[in-house]
């Protein structure tokens, strides 16, 4: 089965081929024009200018991305697209260019959850999920425990009450000076920071339930800045520490919840995992607790459209397709 993906949820226009052998799945092309250039200077997305561009980018974007697969239009099975949650004006461009594509094609079309997504990029690893698994999803929009009895089967057991980390990475970043987005900044300057010198919140580890809460730490961030004289090694220390306490709250919690609901695989899905310290964090705590780890490959982390169509597939298989004309956006869409 060959299945197209378009995913324009944020602020990359990405369209992906995938072909699917024997339920092993060959990415035959993963185009991906990020926008991340021109929201910098504004310190995040925003979604007018988000829009535009997807419309600009999205057939150059769609082209590469068949030529690169070697594949013609008439050999696409089935059409993926991300249709919530995410800004309505830039999911309203993929969904309208899958729309267009399925009617003049006539090809099978599929809306999909962009959390769903995120979770299924562990399958591009072809690695083996044993269920029941538990994954913890950490973008810039969403923080979600998540248990996986099955394919397609998902249930959110604790989630951010606030701000999503991603979002609190770049919001500390913006207050240290770095540059958007946060979390790849605060990562690359706090190899070069003491986790330990500061002693940052861990915000409702000890609560006995599994949801997060990032503003307070976002907020102890700021406090402790004013206080210091920002300089290269104070930089990389505040960055160093606020790394250690969100990474600490993140896979303690995500441990807790995978022996409390007796897991047999953890994931990581989002453009936050590509922290290295959080992958590295969570492979300890796994293995020191005997559990299966599947980490997505960093390619597909950060907002893509292989992703998309791996959970087209699965979604296809399940045949649920929905008609062209009855596709629509959904910003608020959950699991
Ligand atoms: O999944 P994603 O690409 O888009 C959403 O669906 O939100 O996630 C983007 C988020 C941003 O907040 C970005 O700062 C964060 O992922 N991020 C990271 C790293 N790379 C990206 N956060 C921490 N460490 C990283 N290395
Ligand atoms: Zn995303």
């Amino acid at each position: 089965m060959i299945i197209l993906g378009i995913e324009t949820s944020c602020d990359e226009t990405a369209v992906s081929v995938v072909k699917i052998e024997r339920g092993k799945f060959k990415v035959l092309s993963n185009v991906v024009s990020s926008q991340v250039k021109i929201h910098a200077k504004y310190g995040g997305v925003v979604p007018e200018v988000a829009a535009r561009k997807h419309i600009e980018n999205m057939m150059p974007v769609l082209i590469s991305a068949l030529k690169e697969a070697k594949i013609k239009k008439e050999d696409i099975d089935v059409v993926a697209v991300t249709n919530g949650p995410g800004l309505s004006v830039s999911l309203l461009v993929g969904v309208e260019t899958a729309r267009t594509l399925a009617f003049a094609l006539k090809k099978k079309l599929v809306a999909i959850n962009h959390i769903e997504a995120h979770i299924l990029s562990n399958c591009l690893s072809n690695s083996k999920i044993k269920f029941p698994a538990l994954c913890l999803v950490v973008s810039g929009g969403h923080t979600q425990l998540v248990l996986i009895k099955d394919f397609g089967k998902y249930q959110i057991i604790g989630e951010t009450l606030d701000d999503a980390v991603g979002e609190c990475f770049d919001k500390v970043a913006k207050i240290l000076g770095l540059g958007y987005p946060g979390g790849p900044e605060i990562s690359k300057i706090a190899k070069k920071g003491n986790p330990s010198a500061y002693n940052l919140p861990r915000p409702m580890l000890k609560y006995n339930n599994f949801d997060f809460s990032f503003s307070g730490l976002k907020t102890a961030v700021l406090y402790l800045t004013q206080k210091l004289k920002l300089t290269p090694s104070t930089v990389a220390d505040v960055a160093a520490s606020f790394q250690a306490a969100a990474i600490d709250v993140l896979v303690q919690k995500t441990i807790r919840a995978a022996q409390s609901n007796k897991v047999k695989t953890i994931m990581l899905a989002g453009g936050v995992s590509a922290n290295k310290k959080l992958r590295e964090e969570m492979g300890f705590v796994a293995r020191k607790n005997n559990i299966n780890l599947i980490l997505p490959d960093l390619e597909y982390t950060t907002d893509n459209a292989a992703m998309i169509a791996v959970a087209g597939y699965f979604s296809a298989v399940a045949g649920k397709f929905i008609n062209w004309e009855d596709i629509d956006v959904e910003p608020n869409l959950r699991l």
